[in-house]
């Protein structure tokens, strides 16, 4: 099948549906000036100290909150670089293009690995933010969450009204997924009869195991479809059925706009 074929083919299957989500990784934010990880620009392909200083960060923050909290605020380093980019970045056509599909009673949730809230301000509204969010912090003896107002750099680190130590509301390596988020996605891979895969190297565990809970313990009619700049294992392994290689934000817009005019009836 050639891209184009493949794009009739999920628009019919995504018009159709009854119960659509989106997976989405660091993919479909570079289009707004986002470094992936993994990908030939990516923050950890350049840079594989940033990569071993983010496995350690989890540790950190357990064993010295007060450090963990002056390292993620001094913005040091790659991934300091990375938080930087964030700041600016806008919503871009294939956020917009989720958003839209969700408008037209398409697309029923997004779950992304994405801290940079972009689905969000694209519009998106049932959005499960898998890795957390930048705009937060989050206690994890009771799971409350607030924004960064509460944060003094005198006053290091924060805590929770239930005594507990608030730290970013982004999951590290080797942190657990927070249980309402996970239980949310797994329910999401298992009632959905489509799943588009968005952006995303699906490498990292448990995120990459939802679309073989869809496949393995979700709908039998489950179609997944993967839209991304390269081959996956998900790909490559046969979970997904089938793939459309390019850009999210320039075959996101294309699928939408079919959709939204049969869902117009025009
Ligand atoms: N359109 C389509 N695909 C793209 C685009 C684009 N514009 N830009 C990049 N990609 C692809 C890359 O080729 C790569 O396959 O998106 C994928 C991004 O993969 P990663 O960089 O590994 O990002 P992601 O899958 O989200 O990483 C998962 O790893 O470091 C952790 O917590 C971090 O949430 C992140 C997780």
């Amino acid at each position: 099948m050639t891209v184009q074929d493949e794009i009739t083919r999920a628009v019919s299957e995504l018009a159709g549906s009854s119960h659509a989500i989106a997976l989405t990784g660091a993919g479909i934010s570079t289009e707004s000036g986002i470094p992936d990880y993994r990908g030939p620009k990516g923050v950890w392909t350049l840079d594989k100290q940033a990569e071993a200083k983010a496995y350690e960060r989890y540790e950190m923050f357990l064993g010295n909150p007060r450090h963990y909290w002056e390292e993620m605020l001094s913005g040091q380093g790659a991934h300091g670089a990375f938080y930087a980019a964030l700041r600016y970045a806008q919503p871009n056509p294939g956020h917009r293009a989720l958003a839209e599909l969700e408008r037209v009673g398409v697309l029923k949730h997004v779950i992304t690995q994405n801290i940079d809230g972009l689905h969000r301000r694209a519009g998106s509204r049932n959005v499960v933010e898998y890795h957390g969010s930048v705009d937060r912090i989050r206690c994890p003896a009771c799971g409350s969450r607030r924004g960064f107002e509460s944060v003094t750099p005198g006053n290091l680190p924060p805590y929770c009204t239930c005594g507990g130590v608030m730290k970013y509301d982004v999951v590290h390596f080797k942190e657990p997924i927070p249980f309402d988020v996970m239980e949310e996605a797994e329910h999401q891979a298992r009632v959905c009869d489509i799943m588009l895969i968005c952006g995303t190297s699906a490498v990292v565990y448990p995120f990459a195991a939802l679309p073989r809970t869809a496949k393995l313990g979700g709908k039998s009619t489950i179609s997944i479809i993967e839209v991304n700049a390269e081959p996956t294992p998900l790909t490559l392994e046969g979970v997904t059925d089938y793939f459309i290689q390019g850009k999210t934000g320039e075959i996101l817009p294309e699928i939408a706009a079919a959709v939204r005019k049969i869902k117009a009836g025009e």
